[in-house]
């Protein structure tokens, strides 16, 4: 029987740093209220010149090394973003061409947070269907360009990064085991694209209507108890117990958010792969950032069972469960 297994990752954090005594500089904040509240201490931050594509194209070119294979073998790029370049092309066809996936199909989708687990959950699908080989997923965001910077309560969350991975046909029965999306169409996060609505650009400080907004306590209720619940049921649709699982990555929002999460969960935070500290919350390109440096310092082994699970704008959540 086919299955889907990611066979390569790779990440990419822009140079450029806001640390907490820059936050401290542009809002009413301090360095040490943001630890304590949040856990982050630094985010990278896209140049004024640097865009979602090109930080996709840095992060996939270094998962298709991983993998070993060539462009020319990737069947589809899929590229989930909340701050494209483009609404139209989609961002996956830039990174198409740019990497020379000539044979790829290419197009966008957008969970926020939880893309990348949405991401391998689409990828599985045309692998296990017979349709596609080889697909990229590929998660990029400049949050840093819809951060609403005269906002002390989101913008010191927000940082900029892309994280790539190669799924592939597998047939020795690894892979991808079980994953879960879902969704609640609550407005608890939002940013406004064409929408006009006098009440939503009034909540944002700046009064920019592109720039996120966010109903912080109610995000972090839905987030701990999304994660840990859709965690849960992907190991039990595995016939798992959390016994099985050798690392957990989750989305890094907020440190609280991870440690309540693990606590329902029931699970010890030696198990958990953290890179909020100098990232914070780079949108879907957490997890696969994460998941590339664990792989980088060997904390993965083969055979290994992990847990992806994240939240996000929509509201949306996804958990996965993986043989590497
Ligand atoms: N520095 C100092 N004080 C602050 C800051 C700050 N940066 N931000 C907020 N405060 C103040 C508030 O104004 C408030 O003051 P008040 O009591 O005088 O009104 C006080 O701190 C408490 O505010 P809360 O919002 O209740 O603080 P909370 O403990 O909830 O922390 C936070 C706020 C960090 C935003 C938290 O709610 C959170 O992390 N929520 C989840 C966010 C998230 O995970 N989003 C993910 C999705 S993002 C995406 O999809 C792109």
């Amino acid at each position: 029987m086919i299955n889907a297994k990611i066979i390569g990752v790779g990440g990419y954090v822009p140079e450029k740093i806001y640390d907490n005594a820059y936050m401290e500089s542009i809002v009413d904040t301090s360095d040490e209220w943001i630890i304590r509240r949040t856990g982050i201490k630094e985010r990278h931050i896209s140049a004024d010149n640097e865009y979602t594509t090109d930080m996709a194209v840095k992060a996939s070119e270094k998962a298709i090394k991983n993998a070993g294979i060539s462009p020319e073998e990737i069947d589809l790029v899929i590229l989930g973003t909340v701050t494209p370049d483009y609404f139209t092309p989609a961002c996956a066809c830039v990174v198409q061409k740019a990497i020379g996936a000539e044979n790829a199909a290419a197009f966008d989708y957008n969970a926020a947070c939880s893309g990348f687990v949405t991401g391998i959950t689409i990828a599985k699908q045309f692998i296990v269907s017979g349709t596609y080989k080889n697909v990229l997923v590929v998660c990029a965001d400049t949050l840093s360009k819809a951060t609403d910077y005269e906002d002390r309560a989101t913008c010191v969350l927000f940082g900029d990064a892309a994280g790539a991975a190669i799924v592939s046909a597998s047939e020795d029965g690894s892979g991808i085991i079980e994953t879960e999306l879902g969704s609640d169409g609550d407005l608890a996060i939002t940013a406004l694209a064409y929408r006009n609505n006098d009440e939503e650009i009034e909540k944002r400080v700046s009064h920019k209507k592109e720039t996120i907004w966010m109903a912080g306590q109610a995000v972090m209720k839905f987030a701990v108890k999304a994660m840990a619940d859709a965690s849960r049921r992907v190991i039990d649709k595995a016939g798992l117990t959390w016994d099985d699982i050798a690392l957990v990555i989750p989305h890094q929002a907020n440190y609280r958010i991870v440690d309540s999460a693990i606590k329902r969960m029931g699970i010890t935070n030696d198990k958990v792969y953290l890179t909020l500290e100098k990232y914070g919350n780079t949108s879907a390109s957490c997890i696969p950032v994460a998941l590339s440096e664990a792989v980088e310092k060997g904390m993965i082994k083969k055979g290994d069972k992990i847990v992806l699970v994240g939240f996000g704008g929509g509201l949306t959540w996804g958990a996965a469960v993986l043989e590497w």
